[in-house]
C-alpha cells in the first residue's frame, strides 16, 4: 500500500473519533482532506472550526458546518497531519504554511489527534522548521534567526510572512524556545509533545496509534 492509501486510513480512523454535539477543530493539508471526506459521509451533526481558508472551503463544500474561530475558547477536539514526528511526539508542522492558526486550533482542542502516513515518523527531526513571520521589521528579523529563507508563496491569511528555519534542529526545545523569543516570529512549526494527544499513523494497511497524551 502507498502513501496515499495510509493518509486515507489514518484520516478514516480519526474520523470516527467525531460525535454529534462536539465542537471540532480541523487542520490543513492532503491527510486532512481524507478526514473531511470520511467526516462527511458519517455527517456527524458536530460543529467545526478550520485552520485555513483552504479547509473551510473544502469542509463546506463537503456539507460540514464550519463556524469562524473567534468566539469559542474550548474544542472538544482538534485532527491535523504533521510533516514530521519524532518519537517523543515532537512535530514539526507548517508545510502548507498554515502553522500559525494550526497551533492556535490545536492548544485550545482538550484533545489533539495527528493524522500522518508512515512516511512522516522520522529518528529526528530535521530541517525545515516553517515559520511565519511579521511583515515589519522582516529584514532584522531574518538576521536575528540567520538561517532562514523567505517562502515564494502567498502570505498567511493573518497577513504574516511565511519562511523555513534551515538551522539544526536536533534539541527541539531549546530551538522552540529560541524562535519564541525571536521577536518578529509570529509562531513556528514545532509542537512540544505536550500538545499531543495522540497520534494515528497509516502503516501499510493498518493505523498505528500511539498516545502521547499531551493534556490541556
Ligand atoms: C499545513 O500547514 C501543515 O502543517 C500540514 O498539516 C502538514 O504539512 C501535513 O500535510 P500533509 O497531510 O499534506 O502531508
Amino acid at each position: 500500500m502507498g502513501v496515499e492509501a495510509e493518509k486515507r486510513l489514518a484520516g478514516e480512523a480519526a474520523s470516527e473519533l467525531v460525535h454529534d454535539e462536539m465542537l471540532v477543530g480541523l487542520g490543513t493539508g492532503t491527510t486532512v482532506a481524507y478526514l473531511l471526506e470520511a467526516i462527511a459521509r458519517r455527517a456527524p451533526k458536530a460543529i467545526f472550526f478550520a485552520s485555513s481558508p483552504r479547509t473551510q472551503v473544502a469542509a463546506r463544500a463537503l456539507g460540514l458546518r464550519v463556524h469562524g474561530f473567534g468566539d469559542v475558547g474550548r474544542l472538544d477536539l482538534a485532527i491535523d497531519g504533521a510533516d514530521q514526528i519524532a518519537p517523543d511526539g515532537w512535530l514539526i508542522k507548517g508545510g502548507g504554511g498554515a502553522l500559525t492558526r494550526e497551533k492556535i486550533v490545536a492548544a485550545a482542542a482538550q484533545r489533539f489527534v495527528v493524522i500522518a502516513d508512515s512516511t512522516k515518523v522520522v529518528d529526528v527531526l530535521h530541517a525545515p522548521v516553517p515559520l511565519e513571520l511579521a511583515r515589519f521589521g522582516l529584514a532584522a528579523t531574518l538576521e536575528r534567526l540567520g538561517s532562514c529563507e523567505v517562502r515564494d508563496s502567498p502570505r498567511s491569511p493573518d497577513g504574516g510572512v511565511i519562511a523555513d528555519y534551515y538551522g539544526p534542529v536536533a534539541e527541539p526545545s531549546e530551538l522552540a524556545r529560541r524562535l519564541s523569543r525571536t521577536p518578529g516570529v509570529v509562531a513556528h512549526g514545532l509542537f512540544e509533545p505536550e500538545l499531543v494527544s495522540e497520534l494515528f499513523v497509516g502503516d501499510v494497511a493498518t493505523v498505528r496509534r500511539t498516545i502521547i497524551g499531551g493534556t490541556k
